[in-house]
Protein backbone atom coordinates (compact mmCIF):
# COMPACT_ATOMS: atom_id res chain seq x y z
CA UNK A 1 0.00 0.00 0.00
CA UNK A 2 1.19 3.21 -0.81
CA UNK A 3 0.29 6.22 1.81
CA UNK A 4 1.28 9.86 0.94
CA UNK A 5 0.89 11.97 3.74
CA UNK A 6 1.31 15.86 4.36
CA UNK A 7 0.68 18.65 6.82
CA UNK A 8 0.01 22.21 7.23
CA UNK A 9 -1.25 23.13 3.80
CA UNK A 10 -2.13 26.42 5.00
CA UNK A 11 -4.33 26.91 2.07
CA UNK A 12 -5.87 30.17 2.93
CA UNK A 13 -2.06 31.32 3.48
CA UNK A 14 -0.43 29.59 0.44
CA UNK A 15 -3.31 29.70 -2.27
CA UNK A 16 -2.41 32.46 -4.59
CA UNK A 17 -5.10 33.76 -6.81
CA UNK A 18 -3.59 32.90 -10.97
CA UNK A 19 -1.51 30.30 -9.74
CA UNK A 20 -1.78 26.42 -9.14
CA UNK A 21 -4.24 25.78 -5.71
CA UNK A 22 -2.04 23.91 -3.17
CA UNK A 23 -4.96 20.84 -3.33
CA UNK A 24 -4.64 20.55 -6.65
CA UNK A 25 -1.00 20.39 -6.47
CA UNK A 26 -1.31 17.66 -3.80
CA UNK A 27 -4.00 15.84 -6.00
CA UNK A 28 -1.27 15.98 -9.13
CA UNK A 29 1.25 14.30 -7.32
CA UNK A 30 -0.76 11.81 -5.48
CA UNK A 31 -2.01 10.65 -8.53
CA UNK A 32 1.91 11.12 -10.34
CA UNK A 33 3.02 8.43 -6.90
CA UNK A 34 -0.27 6.11 -7.43
CA UNK A 35 -0.86 6.59 -4.17
CA UNK A 36 -3.55 4.74 -2.28
CA UNK A 37 -4.39 7.12 -0.04
CA UNK A 38 -3.44 10.03 1.65
CA UNK A 39 -3.05 11.50 5.20
CA UNK A 40 -3.13 15.21 5.93
CA UNK A 41 -2.22 15.63 9.18
CA UNK A 42 -3.69 18.91 10.53
CA UNK A 43 -3.50 22.76 9.69
CA UNK A 44 -5.42 22.48 6.41
CA UNK A 45 -6.85 26.34 6.61
CA UNK A 46 -8.17 28.58 9.52
CA UNK A 47 -11.53 27.67 8.58
CA UNK A 48 -12.81 24.66 9.32
CA UNK A 49 -15.33 25.57 5.78
CA UNK A 50 -12.54 25.94 4.06
CA UNK A 51 -10.70 23.01 5.38
CA UNK A 52 -13.92 20.69 4.70
CA UNK A 53 -13.68 22.13 0.76
CA UNK A 54 -10.35 21.52 0.21
CA UNK A 55 -10.88 18.07 1.37
CA UNK A 56 -13.44 17.24 -0.55
CA UNK A 57 -11.69 18.76 -3.37
CA UNK A 58 -8.69 16.31 -2.87
CA UNK A 59 -10.76 13.43 -2.42
CA UNK A 60 -12.54 14.14 -5.70
CA UNK A 61 -9.39 15.03 -7.41
CA UNK A 62 -7.83 11.92 -6.63
CA UNK A 63 -10.67 9.33 -6.58
CA UNK A 64 -8.51 7.95 -3.26
CA UNK A 65 -9.57 8.23 0.35
CA UNK A 66 -7.83 11.71 1.98
CA UNK A 67 -7.97 10.84 5.85
CA UNK A 68 -7.63 13.48 7.62
CA UNK A 69 -6.95 14.72 11.56
CA UNK A 70 -7.42 18.80 12.63
CA UNK A 71 -4.70 20.69 13.29
CA UNK A 72 -5.18 23.81 15.85
CA UNK A 73 -5.14 26.11 13.05
CA UNK A 74 -8.55 23.96 11.97
CA UNK A 75 -10.63 24.81 14.99
CA UNK A 76 -9.49 28.76 15.24
CA UNK A 77 -12.51 30.51 15.43
CA UNK A 78 -10.67 33.58 14.54
CA UNK A 79 -12.75 34.25 11.66
CA UNK A 80 -15.99 33.24 13.79
CA UNK A 81 -15.54 34.60 17.21
CA UNK A 82 -18.77 33.31 17.75
CA UNK A 83 -18.28 29.82 17.56
CA UNK A 84 -16.06 28.15 19.37
CA UNK A 85 -13.31 25.50 18.87
CA UNK A 86 -15.51 22.32 19.86
CA UNK A 87 -17.93 23.73 17.27
CA UNK A 88 -15.40 23.50 15.01
CA UNK A 89 -14.25 20.58 15.67
CA UNK A 90 -17.26 18.88 15.47
CA UNK A 91 -18.49 20.27 12.12
CA UNK A 92 -14.93 18.55 10.91
CA UNK A 93 -15.95 15.54 12.31
CA UNK A 94 -19.13 15.36 9.46
CA UNK A 95 -16.01 14.71 7.06
CA UNK A 96 -15.99 11.01 6.73
CA UNK A 97 -12.48 10.62 6.33
CA UNK A 98 -11.70 12.46 9.82
CA UNK A 99 -9.59 10.35 11.78
CA UNK A 100 -11.27 11.45 15.16
CA UNK A 101 -14.33 9.58 14.37
CA UNK A 102 -12.90 6.12 13.97
CA UNK A 103 -9.48 4.11 13.46
CA UNK A 104 -9.39 3.43 10.00
CA UNK A 105 -7.95 0.10 8.84
CA UNK A 106 -5.06 -0.65 6.54
CA UNK A 107 -5.40 -3.64 6.09
CA UNK A 108 -5.04 -7.23 8.50
CA UNK A 109 -2.06 -5.85 10.20
CA UNK A 110 -2.33 -2.08 10.39
CA UNK A 111 -5.11 0.91 11.42
CA UNK A 112 -4.60 4.72 11.53
CA UNK A 113 -5.22 5.99 14.78
CA UNK A 114 -5.31 9.73 15.31
CA UNK A 115 -6.84 13.11 17.18
CA UNK A 116 -5.94 16.53 17.76
CA UNK A 117 -3.53 17.03 20.37
CA UNK A 118 -3.77 21.07 20.79
CA UNK A 119 -5.21 21.08 23.98
CA UNK A 120 -3.05 18.67 26.29
CA UNK A 121 -1.45 21.21 28.18
CA UNK A 122 1.07 18.81 29.69
CA UNK A 123 3.22 20.51 26.80
CA UNK A 124 2.26 24.07 27.32
CA UNK A 125 4.34 26.25 28.77
CA UNK A 126 4.78 26.80 32.56
CA UNK A 127 4.05 30.70 32.45
CA UNK A 128 0.15 29.93 32.65
CA UNK A 129 -1.90 27.42 34.78
CA UNK A 130 -4.54 24.64 33.70
CA UNK A 131 -7.04 27.42 34.60
CA UNK A 132 -5.36 29.92 32.12
CA UNK A 133 -5.39 27.17 29.61
CA UNK A 134 -9.24 26.43 30.54
CA UNK A 135 -9.65 30.47 29.77
CA UNK A 136 -8.39 29.98 26.01
CA UNK A 137 -10.64 28.17 24.22
FE1 LIG B 1 0.86 24.55 10.88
Amino acid sequence: MRIGIISDLHVDKNNIDGQTSVQEAVSRIALEQETDLLIVAGDVSNDYRYTLDVLQEIEHRTGKPCLFVPGNHDIWNIGHPLENAWHAYEALQRYDSNLTNAPYPLGPDWIVICDIGWYDYSFGSPAFTVDDYGRME
